[in-house]
Parts: structure tokens; sequence; C-alpha cells
């Protein structure tokens, strides 16, 4: 059977993506993490090497393959993602669909902890973790930053405020909870940018980032 080729060309492109969930260690063998299953961000990065572009996929600990073609980078927490994020010289587009830990334990227990005899409750000491997609959105010069926001209430309002508050092009905007996108084969996204909101209807990761990269390039080709 012949694939339909992607009508998009992005040939000669750098495109990053992040991807999946972070992991904050607690101590050598516990740590923080979410439901994220890097799925979206994966297949984005098939779709972007679909039409041609140089494609990075900077992605936390998950069981998926890389799609062929696509240079990985494995890392575990927030801070690894934001250097091997910082690492990366040129970027023309830039995709953040990691689920980004907003804190870490500010020190791991250097050995395992052990369970106290005295007391019923153990408190952890967290710090923000630095904001990988707000740092690329201040470069000089500025990729086209392209942003995921997963939210269970008010969906396009606190969309589009984080689309403006870190200085992303577009964002694509998922409402989770029961059954909803986390972890799900299939995703329904409203995606937002300055001139307009469009709406894709529940389906596959797969196809619906093929649909994304052309509307992502339509978006860019009109700024
Ligand atoms: N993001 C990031 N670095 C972080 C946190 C988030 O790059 N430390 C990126 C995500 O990859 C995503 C976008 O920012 O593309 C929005 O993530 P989200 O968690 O929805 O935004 P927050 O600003 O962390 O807001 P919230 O309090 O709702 O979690
Ligand atoms: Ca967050």
């Amino acid at each position: 059977i012949l694939r339909a080729r992607s009508c998009v060309d992005w040939r000669g492109k750098q495109v990053v993506i992040t991807a999946g969930g972070t992991r904050e260690p607690i101590d050598p063998v516990r740590f923080i993490a979410n439901r994220s299953s890097g799925k979206m961000g994966f297949a984005m990065a098939a779709a972007a090497r679909e039409a041609g572009a140089e494609v990075t996929l900077i992605c936390g600990p998950n069981g998926l393959p890389a799609p062929a073609g696509v240079h990985r980078v494995d890392v575990e927490t927030a801070v690894e993602m934001q250097s091997a994020v910082a690492a990366v010289e040129r970027m023309d587009v830039f995709i953040g669909a990691a689920a980004v830990a907003d804190y870490r334990v500010q020190t791991p227990a250097e050995h395992k902890l052990k369970k106290s005899a005295e007391f019923d409750s153990l408190t952890l000491t967290l710090v923000k973790n630095p904001d990988i997609i707000s740092e690329v959105a201040r470069r000089v010069p500025k990729p086209f930053v392209v942003g995921f926001a997963a939210e269970t209430e008010n969906l396009q309002t606190y969309a589009e405020q984080k689309r403006r508050a870190k200085g992303m092009d577009v964002i694509c905007a998922n409402a989770v909870g029961e059954g909803l996108a986390f972890d799900q084969p299939d995703n329904a996204l409203s995606v937002i940018w300055s001139g307009g909101v469009h709406h894709f209807e529940r389906a596959e990761k797969t196809q619906l980032s093929a649909h994304l990269i052309e509307l992502i390039d339509k978006i860019m080709s009109r700024e």
C-alpha cells in the first residue's frame, strides 16, 4: 500500500519536540511522575518527520519506540529536559508536548528513605521547575512555538491565557479527566492562535498529528 505522504514541505526545517512526562526523584528508588504517555509528542515527531523536517525528540521515560529518522534524546527530570532543549543550537519550530513536572523535590535523599516508627506523616519540600517553553519563546531568533495545555475546566480561557503568558504562537488545548487524552490513543483538540481557533474532533493521535502539522504550517505561513 502506498502511504499518503504529507502535503506539508518542512524539508530543511529543524523541529524540536518535547514528549512524555518527567520524573522527579524523591530518593534513589522513588519519584514523582504523571499520567502522560508520550503518545501525542511521538505522533507529532512522526508527522513532522513525514513532512521532511529534521526532528529532535526530547522525551521523558516511556516505552515508546522512536519514529524512524528522528533524533531521540532521553531525559528523566524537568531540569534534564531543560538542558537538552538548551543544547539544541538551531530550531525553527518548537513543539512542547511534554507534561513537565511543575515542581521537583528540593533535596532528593541520597539513600532510600526509611519508614519512620515515630511519625505518621512525611513532608516533602517541592521547588518550582524551570519553564522550558517560556525559555524557548525568549530565544533570539525566536522559533515558532507550539504548546499544549491539558485542562479540566474553562478550557479555552485558560489555554489562551497560557498562550499569551508563555509567548507561544499556538496552543493546542485538550480536556482531561475520565478516559480523556492522557494515556489514550485518541484526543480532541482546540487549537488557538492570535488569528483564530480551530477544533479537531476526537481522532487517533497519529491522524490528528498530521492535520495539526498542516494547520501549524498554514498559521506559520500567514505570520
Ligand atoms: N511546560 C514547559 N515547562 C514547564 C511546564 C510546562 O515547557 N515547566 C509547557 C508544556 O510542555 C506545555 C505548556 O508549557 O506545552 C503548558 O503546560 P501546562 O502544564 O498546561 O502549563 P503551566 O504553566 O504549568 O500551568 P498549570 O498550572 O495549569 O500546570
Ligand atoms: Ca503544569
